[in-house]
């Protein structure tokens, strides 16, 4: 059961990892492809962050936006956003990608949860893959794309009008 929206007609959406530039950005990028597909994208909103800020304001890394290229999706409009405190109260859910960023916002709680909390295929973390190679991003889609169209299931189910 997803948490309920905090206004009428808007639901958004945060993604969370370290660097916001390999998981959070594609799971931000998938999940707005998918909410589209839909036709959720008038309610749904979708952004991403990450907890550190190295990389503010650069695009996503090239391996993360080619994994995503390869699969139909396109990440060139990305940027990168630190976390701040703020994203708590903004955002209806707010999806970490491993448990550290989770403890780095604060916990777990009713709108702040894993994102593979929604994977039927498994849960736990979705693996940082910026010291590995394409593998480990080809498992970082696989993961967010089961993830994701979970998620679109239940914004579908949700009385958000
Ligand atoms: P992300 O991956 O959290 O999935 O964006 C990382 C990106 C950069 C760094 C660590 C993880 N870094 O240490 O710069």
């Amino acid at each position: 059961m997803l948490p309920t929206p905090r206004e009428p007609g808007h639901y958004r959406v945060g993604m969370v990892c370290l660097g916001n530039i390999c998981r959070s950005p594609m799971a931000d990028v998938v999940l707005r492809a998918k909410v589209a597909a839909a036709g959720l994208d008038d309610v749904v909103t979708v952004d991403s962050c990450g907890t550190g800020g190295w990389h503010v304001g650069h695009p996503m890394d090239d391996r993360a936006a080619d994994t995503l290229r390869e699969a139909g999706y396109d990440g060139s409009a990305h940027r990168a956003q630190q976390f701040a405190h703020t994203w708590l109260d903004d955002h209806d859910l707010l999806l970490a990608m491993d448990r550290s960023n989770l403890d780095d916002v604060g916990g777990p709680s009713d709108r702040v949860r894993l994102l593979r909390d929604l994977d039927p295929e498994g849960s736990g973390d979705v693996p940082d893959p910026y010291y590995g190679g394409t593998q480990g991003f080809l498992e970082v889609l696989a993961m967010v794309e089961r993830s994701c169209d979970v998620l679109v299931d239940e914004l579908t189910a949700l009385p958000v009008r």
